[in-house]
């Protein structure tokens, strides 16, 4: 054995052989630590034998008893439901949703299973007046108001739950210790999970995402668990789409489709027509196209609107799309396709306030602008699809057949060129 000097970062738990002022992995200031370790000498252990090798044919399957969840917009995301033991970490900013889903669903499990609630931020009774507002038939499920981990644990063994849920993994400590810091949170979330997967609990850990989209800071949770979902959205529209960004059960190109409404979170009957009106009409500035969500195709209306510029410099203004992509399409639109828009105010609105990064959906835009310069309208049950290249030429949007199959089944035309 060796006995050797390291610096370990306190917020990410990496570790250098030299002290730095910053952290070269999650670059924090200051949070250098220096240790010891022992490490061992080079060459294999003599007191250490073999294992057993094992062929694939002589390996059972894993058994996936999986259990449904509320609604299928929730179910897809998961891989069929819920894997009996799973330990599932759901994320979002503060106020997106992530308590309000969490008390559906054990409102959906209430009859079969036993859960436990380990309220952590917000009162039992704030908890009680929400379920009592989402209708929420919540009789077996024990909920506590902790955040102690050693307290969760006793509980946890007073009783055999099927469900536990943390919220959230940010407010938890240890008897002995502060909340908060990353290294923290890790071994709280290695305790707890430790103790649910010895009972076999299946669990969801709530945790708050902050300002750069990580949660708890570094990703320090992401590995410990096994499905990794997120709840995104804007605040200041009602839709929520609810991603896996890691699936050890299921896919992680799907994403459910939600609405905050007055009563809970709840799914889109029919997502893919979810952002469009009347197909049977024709409107100036306007084209529809077909975003890729993940790998959900959604019918989305683009709009824009030309205008003379009441100054030398004409206004480009997008919402919902990248501008830099507009001034694009706009100087292509005037260099290969003789639309003069040096002159115009030029604003650009998506439908449903979604933010389309889907280069797919150029050709909706320069449809929609060229009917605004023209005064033409397009027609409502068409749909746009080709990506703008700097050539001037349409290229075939990514994933085109995937897209082709949803929107030939909603019987809508496909166009593929300007015109
Ligand atoms: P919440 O689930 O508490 O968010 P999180 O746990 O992610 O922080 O959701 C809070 C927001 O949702 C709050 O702004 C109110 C809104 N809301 C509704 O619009 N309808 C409802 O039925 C509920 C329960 C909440
Ligand atoms: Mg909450």
């Amino acid at each position: 054995m060796k006995i050797k000097t390291v610096y370990e970062c306190s917020e990410c738990n990496v570790q250098t052989s030299r002290w730095n002022g910053q952290c070269s992995s999650c670059k924090a200031w200051n949070c250098l630590d220096e240790k010891t370790v022992t490490k061992a000498a080079k060459g294999f252990s003599k007191s250490i034998s073999t294992i057993s090798t094992r062929k694939i044919s002589e390996i059972e399957d894993v058994k996936m008893l999986k259990i449904k969840s509320f609604t299928n917009e929730l179910d897809r995301v998961l891989g069929d439901g819920f894997m009996k033991g799973g330990m599932y970490l759901l994320g979002g900013e503060p106020g997106i949703g992530k308590s309000t889903i969490s008390l559906q669903i054990l409102n959906h499990l209430n009859k079969d299973f036993k859960s436990l609630y380990v309220a952590g931020e917000e009162s039992v009774s704030q908890i009680a007046s929400r379920a009592k507002r989402l209708n929420c038939d919540l009789d077996k499920v024990d909920f506590i108001e902790s955040c102690l981990v050693e307290q969760i644990e006793a509980n946890l063994n007073l009783n055999q739950y099927d469900f536990l849920i943390i919220d959230s993994i940010q407010v938890m400590r240890f008897a002995e210790s502060l909340a908060g810091t990353s290294s923290t949170i890790r071994q709280i979330c290695e305790k707890l999970i430790e103790v649910a997967k010895l009972k076999g609990i299946t669990t969801i850990i709530i945790g708050h995402v902050t300002k750069e989209g990580e949660l708890a800071g570094p990703k320090v949770l992401e590995h410990l668990v096994d499905v990794v979902l997120y709840i995104e959205g804007e605040r200041s529209s009602p839709y929520r789409f609810l991603k896996a960004v890691k699936n050890r059960f299921g896919p992680t190109n799907d994403v459910g489709l939600f609405k905050m409404e007055e009563i809970g979170l709840n799914p889109i009957d029919n997502p893919a027509l979810e952002f469009v009106e009347s197909k049977n009409e024709s409107l100036i500035g306007a084209a529809l196209t077909c975003v890729l969500n993940e790998h959900r195709p959604l019918v989305v209306e683009v709009q824009a609107l030309c205008i003379a510029s009441n100054f030398g410099y004409p206004k480009r203004s997008a919402v919902g799309f990248d501008l830099n992509r507009l001034n694009m399409i706009i100087a292509v639109l005037q260099k290969y396709y003789g639309i003069d828009l040096s002159n115009q105010d030029v604003f650009v609105n998506v439908s449903g306030g979604l933010k389309i990064k889907d280069s797919g959906c150029d050709l909706a835009l320069m449809k929609a602008i060229v009917s605004s310069y023209k005064k033409i309208p397009n027609k409502l049950d068409s749909i746009y699809l080709g990506e703008c290249s700097l050539t001037g030429k349409i290229k075939p949007a990514n994933l085109f057949s995937l897209r082709e199959v949803e929107m030939k089944r909603l019987a809508y035309n496909i166009f593929t060129q300007i015109s």
